[in-house]
This record gives structure tokens, C-alpha cells and sequence, in this order.
């Protein structure tokens, strides 16, 4: 049996991992303690607190990423030092941890997925915070994984599939950027991902928890007005530039996902067909 903390896990995917960790037909031991808990940004919490884990998940972070551009030492406070805390603390209680990042740390001009090992370019204060963290944890706790998402939704937090559901019923028409690609990503699907990287004893490095295939904004709110039932031609394309926000949006946000293959795991499934399954789930009706 082995036992898991995870950090952070009141947050949207923090409650699905715990689920995903108690439910795995291995058997293990999970704690869950999010910032009343345990505050990340203090050392000695995270000292205390991680003794005797087998694994320590991070998911706890400042993920607020326009506010982060006016705010970028309280994001860099949890994101990076609170990250570089955890690493620390794991690396002297010999346990083994996972770091959960962003597809922010990448530029987003490329036309191609970005591979793992791809040179980071971060543009926005929420990915240069987060950027730093991946760093910290490397190289203060080499035992790590780093699992990079994106566009995460799930039913345990604000997010872009619940704002479509609630706005198809408040409005006739909704629109939605057509010049941002990414990979929607279920956060059951994600958990379940980061048990399995756990339980086989991956390669530590870094994967790329992100579901397969790509869209846009515009793409992903068509087909969960289709998963409603409703019709999708009520969703309009518009541009980045109509919306403009304090953090910049990487145009391109779609990663490669060779090193679960690398590692002999299968990557997440479908953004398509896993919306099909979350959507009961994420928005009921
Ligand atoms: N959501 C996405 O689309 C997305 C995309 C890419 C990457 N990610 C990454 O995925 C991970 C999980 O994201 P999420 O959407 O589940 O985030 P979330 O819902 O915002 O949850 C984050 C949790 O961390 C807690 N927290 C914040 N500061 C803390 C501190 N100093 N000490 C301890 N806990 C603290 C938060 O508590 P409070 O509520 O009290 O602040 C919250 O419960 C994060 O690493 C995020 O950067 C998310």
C-alpha cells in the first residue's frame, strides 16, 4: 500500500485526483489538505506536513491568469516558491512528487504540437510563474514528474463548459474566439493519467496531461452546444482582438504527448469523445 498527499486539493482537479487516487484497484492511502491545511508558501508546513508520503501531487497554485499580470509576486509566491517548498520538503522525506503545470510556458506560435523538450517561451506572469516552479521542482527534487494541462474543465470549479451551459440559456447567440487552438481536457480524465504515470513508475520527466486532438474555443462551445442538444450554429466565431484581456493567450496551445508512449501508457483520450462523457457530469441539466 502507499500513501499519497495531495496539495491543494479542494481546487477543481485537486478533488478529482483524491477520487481517482482512493478509487484506483491498487490499493493506496490518500490525504487531502488544501491551504487552511497546509499553506505552501510557508516552508515549515511543507516540511512537516509531507513526512511519510510515498507521493506528494501538487495542485495547488495561483491560477488566476489575468490577475497574475498585476499581481506577479503573490503568483510567483505560490507558483514558484511554494512549488520550490514542496520540492524541498519532498526531497528530504524522500518522497516522490508531481508537479502540475501549464501549455502557458510555451510561446503558442508554434504551428506544430509542442513536444515536451520544446523550448519554453512563457508570455504571460501566470506562465513565467509557473515556468519558475517547473524548474524549482526539477532540480530540488529530482524523484518529480511534471504534468503539463491545459484548458482544463471539470465539476468542481468555474470553467468554460459550465459558462457555455449557463449563457446557451440565457442567450440566443454566444461568440466565441476562433483564433486560439488547444486541447479541452477532462479533469477525471487528467487524474486518472497521473495515478497511472504514479502506479507504473514512469520515467521521471516531464508529460503532457493534455487530452488528444485539438480545437478552438469557437470548436469546443459548438460541440457542447451539440452535447446539449442545442443548436451549435447559435455559437458565433470572433477573434482574440474583439476580447482583449491583460494576459496574452497563446495562439497555438496544442502539446505532443511522446513520452507516455515513451513510458508505455496510453495518453488521455478524445477532447471530443471525453466531452461526451464529462458533460452529464460537469453540467448537468
Ligand atoms: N484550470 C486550468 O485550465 C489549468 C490549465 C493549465 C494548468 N492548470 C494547473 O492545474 C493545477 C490545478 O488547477 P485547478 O484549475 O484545479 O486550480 P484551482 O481550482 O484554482 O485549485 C487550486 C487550489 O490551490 C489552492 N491554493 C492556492 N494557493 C495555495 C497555497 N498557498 N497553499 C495551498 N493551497 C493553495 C487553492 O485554494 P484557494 O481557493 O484558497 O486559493 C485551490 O484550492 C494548477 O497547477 C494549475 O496551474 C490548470
Amino acid at each position: 500500500m502507499s500513501s499519497w498527499l495531495v496539495v491543494g486539493a479542494a481546487g477543481m482537479l485537486g478533488q478529482d485526483l483524491v477520487a481517482a487516487i482512493a478509487d484506483s484497484p491498487h490499493t493506496h492511502e490518500v490525504t487531502a489538505v488544501d491551504r487552511d491545511e497546509v499553506d505552501i508558501t510557508d516552508p515549515e508546513a511543507c516540511l512537516t506536513e509531507v513526512v511519510g508520503y510515498d507521493y506528494v501531487v501538487n495542485v495547488a497554485a495561483w491560477t488566476a491568469v489575468d490577475k497574475a499580470e498585476s499581481h506577479e509576486p503573490a503568483a510567483f509566491a505560490i507558483n514558484a516558491v511554494g512549488a520550490a517548498n514542496l520540492a524541498r520538503a519532498c526531497s528530504a522525506s524522500r518522497a516522490r512528487m508531481v508537479q502540475v503545470s501549464t501549455d502557458y510556458v510555451f510561446g503558442g506560435d508554434s504551428d506544430l504540437p509542442y513536444a515536451e523538450d520544446a523550448p519554453p517561451a512563457p508570455r504571460s506572469a501566470y506562465g513565467r510563474t509557473k515556468l519558475a516552479g517547473e524548474w524549482a521542482v526539477q532540480s530540488l527534487c529530482p524523484q518529480s514528474w511534471i504534468v503539463r494541462t491545459a484548458w482544463l474543465y471539470g465539476a468542481h470549479g468555474p470553467n468554460f463548459v459550465k459558462t457555455m451551459a449557463r449563457l446557451a440559456a440565457e442567450r440566443e447567440t454566444v461568440s466565441v474566439v476562433d483564433d486560439q487552438c488547444g486541447q479541452p481536457t477532462w479533469t477525471v480524465d487528467l487524474a486518472g493519467a497521473i495515478v497511472r504515470l504514479v502506479e507504473a513508475e514512469a520515467q521521471f520527466g516531464t508529460y503532457h496531461g493534455t487530452s488528444s486532438g485539438e480545437t478552438t474555443w469557437f470548436g469546443f462551445a459548438q460541440a457542447i452546444f451539440a452535447e446539449l442538444g442545442l443548436d451549435s450554429a447559435r455559437v458565433m466565431p470572433t477573434t482574440t482582438d474583439a476580447f482583449p484581456r491583460p494576459a496574452a493567450r497563446p495562439a497555438y496551445s496544442v502539446l505532443g504527448h511522446e513520452a507516455w508512449r515513451g513510458a508505455a501508457l496510453d495518453p488521455l483520450p478524445s477532447w471530443r469523445k471525453s466531452l461526451t462523457r464529462a458533460l452529464p457530469v460537469v453540467a448537468p441539466r
